[in-house]
């Protein structure tokens, strides 16, 4: 700004000097020519007043009237400008002067011809300074016009005076102007760009209402798109992501580079069964759901709790077992917790600490020092299981959830080289409702050992950045959401997770029209009777009672629906060793056999209950299969960081038929606004929405449909994965050369802002 300031009060300095240059002698001679008139016109004026008395004297002509006459000049020549007064008469002849006039003049000076035009008077050179001769009738005066210098001086000082305060508040009214209009353009430019990349259409015509920068924004706009589609093919050159193109991607980027993926829950557990054998079973849990692909495809180690009853029978000697079972494509390592560990770490911690913490669903978190000590040295064994499977110095490690907020750290203290994605699959409450944690700052500084830390909203990563600033001696650059802790720097960022694409099980899944006969005919729905799907972990924070209060309250409005609808939801059991998960379970079960008894009198004879709930583990395909039979899809989170079964629900809708009810609380509705948003607070407004859901023409529900579906295909985990990937490759790219360079501190920030992602 200053710069730009200098760049433009030069040339006005410059401009104004010449300016001075020119108009200072125009002021000096008009201003000279003004006081000599003024000097002729007073010599009138005592001229004509001094020869009303002095006639009289003169004719007398007498000694004593001659010298009354002298002492009336005399008198007259007090005046400070009037030098002295003579009179001549005949030829140029002295009468009789005042007493002080210069010996040097005489009365033919009277009679020489006048100066300038308009001018009575002339000045005369003398060597003590100039004066002005003047003649009125037979009167002679001289003026002291020393006063016209002085004049003209202090005339110069203010005209120079009064350039300089106009260059000043020129210069500042333009600074003022410049500044404020060039916040405006940078508003106007950062609005043209947040839409571009958060695809928000309107952005532009609101940027382009300061109609004076509206050229200057179609230029920007233009650049935009281009930057967008070189990006566009640069970064993410593949439209559609698949395992294919992400390994493609691995082996580009990451040649020699191996994947580490932590997490607390298995991807596949292993379960002794009621007749001895052992059953493998694909756990219910989003993280799950979107990270088990991204291991298949890069065929990386995946370091987990083995928490199956059989876990241990199927290891091998290095606690691995290569998975999927039948097909194996990557290895799990297995850790073992102690009960102790377990009830600790996972349950007390995570489960009654972190958890309810960080969802804003009005359960209060419980934080036992014991608890912490556990979560901290299990962390510790994790990070010491990592570094067994690293084979080099600096692996790719992908750090899951909120079990490890510790682990990043410690990872980075063990393999310093190490590149360490960090993925928070829950929400970051605002940085008050984090602050109660006691041990708040150990958590954020574990994390910060991470290189980059991703959340699925930017809503997320804003709190997080609001968090480290309110709590720990940081340096935060909002601008490039990076984070300097201790002289590390690490990337806050966006990464909305998705499901694969295609779905795992649906290119073998039976139609649509079959799985809705095998629903139908495994519950005994009649032909023609409309259903719904609610699928969740038997958690508190997934609205599971204002759901079931929601199928209530359509029936109360709309009692037409009643014995023609009814809503399934699957519930898995979690968590159920707390006490907070064990009541929620039975208050579910509680308010669905009340509102079943509510409505059975008021139901046809022999129909369906309005709410079938289903306490037990599912399998994907199973799940699969009621999505695929009913027309509603109900998520009522209250709290979510994204909610992967709303686009499990719009994914397994291939004949484009369905509608998506979803809670405005989840992650999931920041991008699929095609779906009916809900507040699952308000149970009239979640039951009217039922109601509009199975009313809703196809056509419209095409439409919904195949916008959501083509969103999730575009936006699927592959590309969440590459998106994370691409960034880690270029952090390492960068962080081997600043590392030969020696600059890796000083320099790694201006990485985060020559690359930010685009949010999603
Ligand atoms: C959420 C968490 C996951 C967790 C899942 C299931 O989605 O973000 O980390 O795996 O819940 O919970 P569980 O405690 O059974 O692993």
């Amino acid at each position: 700004m200053f710069r730009l300031g200098l760049k433009f009060l030069l040339p006005l300095v410059v401009l104004l000097a010449l300016l001075a240059y020119a108009l200072v002698p125009l002021t000096e001679s008009l201003t000279l020519s003004w006081f000599h008139r003024d000097l002729d016109v007073r010599a009138r004026t005592i001229g004509n007043t001094l020869q009303d008395s002095l006639s009289p004297l003169l004719l007398e002509n007498s000694p004593s009237s001659l010298e009354k006459a002298g002492a009336l000049l005399d008198k007259v020549t007090k005046d400070e400008r009037l030098l002295a007064v003579a009179v001549c008469e005949g030829d140029f002849e002295l009468k009789i002067r005042s007493a002080l006039f210069p010996p040097e003049i005489t009365c033919r000076y009277a009679g020489e011809p006048q100066g300038v035009a308009n001018e009575t008077g002339r000045t005369l050179e003398l060597p003590g300074g100039d004066v002005r001769l003047t003649t009125v009738g037979n009167l002679f005066l001289v003026h002291d016009t020393s006063f016209i210098a002085r004049r003209q001086r202090d005339a110069k000082t203010y005209v120079f005076l009064l350039f300089v305060a106009i260059g000043v508040v020129v210069s500042v009214v333009t600074m003022v102007v410049a500044r404020w209009s060039l916040l405006g353009w940078v508003k106007s430019v950062r609005m043209l760009l947040s839409g571009a990349k958060g695809h928000v259409p309107l952005s532009f015509a609101m940027a382009s209402q300061n109609r004076e920068f509206l050229p200057i924004m179609k230029d920007l706009k233009s650049l935009v798109r281009d930057l967008e589609a070189r990006r566009a093919s640069a970064e993410e050159g593949i439209q559609h992501w698949t395992p294919k193109t992400l390994k493609n991607l691995l082996s580009e980027e990451f040649a020699e580079d191996e994947v580490i993926v932590v997490s607390n829950r298995e991807p596949y557990i292993h379960k002794r069964n009621a007749s001895g054998g052992i059953d493998v079973q694909f756990p219910a849990s989003g993280l799950v759901t979107a990270v088990e692909p991204i291991v298949r495809a890069c065929s990386g180690v995946w370091v987990a709790h083995g928490s199956g009853s059989a876990d241990r029978d199927v290891v091998d000697a290095r606690d691995r077992i290569a998975v999927p079972p039948g097909k194996p494509q990557y290895e799990i390592h297995r850790v073992w917790l102690t009960a102790e560990e377990e009830l600790g770490y996972y349950y007390g911690f995570s489960n009654e600490g972190l958890w309810p913490l960080c969802h804003i669903a009005h359960t209060r978190p419980i934080f036992r020092t014991s608890d912490w000590e556990t979560y901290r040295q299990v962390n510790e064994k994790f990070a010491h299981a990592v570094v067994k499977d690293a084979k080099t110095e600096d692996p790719v490690i992908l750090v899951q959830d909120y079990h490890f907020a510790l682990l990043p750290r410690l990872l980075r203290e063990l393999l310093p080289n190490a590149t360490i994605i960090t993925f928070w699959h829950i929400p970051w409450p605002n940085a008050e409702s984090f602050g109660i944690c006691p041990w708040r700052n150990e958590i954020m500084e574990g994390l910060l050992g991470s290189s980059i830390v991703g959340f699925h909203t930017q809503l997320h990563c804003n709190n997080f950045l609001e968090t480290v600033d309110r709590f720990l001696e940081s340096r935060i650059d909002k601008e490039n959401a990076s984070i300097s802790f201790q002289g590390h720097v690490t990337a806050i960022k966006p990464y909305p997770i998705s499901i694969e694409w295609p779905p795992r099980w649906q290119a073998e899944a039976p139609s649509l029209f079959e799985c809705r006969r095998k629903v139908f005919a495994r519950h005994g729905f009649p032909e023609g009777h409309r259903v719904g799907i609610g699928v969740d972990r038997l958690d508190y924070t997934k609205g599971i009672i204002e759901r079931l209060l929601s199928v209530e309250r359509l029936f109360e409005l709309h009692p037409q629906w009643l014995g023609k609808f009814t809503f399934v939801q699957i519930a898995a059991p979690s968590r159920s060793q707390l006490p907070s998960y064990r009541n929620f379970d039975a208050e579910v079960r509680e308010t669905a056999r009340r509102i079943n008894e509510k409505f059975t009198g008021l139901q046809p004879e022999g129909s369906p209950p309005p709410l079938l709930l289903l306490v037990e583990h599912h399998e994907p395909q199973q799940v699969l299969e009621y999505y695929r039979a009913s027309e509603v899809g109900f998520v009522t989170s209250l709290h979510d960081g994204m909610n992967l079964v709303a686009k499990e629900y719009v994914a397994a809708r291939d004949d484009d038929t369905g509608v998506l009810i979803l809670s405005m609380f989840a992650g999931a509705s920041r991008e699929m606004s095609e779906a009916l948003i809900i507040n699952p607070y308000n149970i009239d407004e979640c039951g009217e929405a039922l109601h509009h859901a199975l009313t809703m023409p196809l056509l419209e529900q095409k439409e919904r449909m195949r916008s959501m579906r083509s969103l999730v295909r575009e936006f699927n985990v592959y590309r969440w994965a590459a998106r994370m990937l691409m960034d880690a490759a270029t952090v390492r790219r960068r962080n081997r050369l600043l590392k030969k360079t020696g600059t890796w501190n000083q320099n790694a920030k201006s990485f985060f802002s020559e690359r930010a992602t685009t949010p999603r």
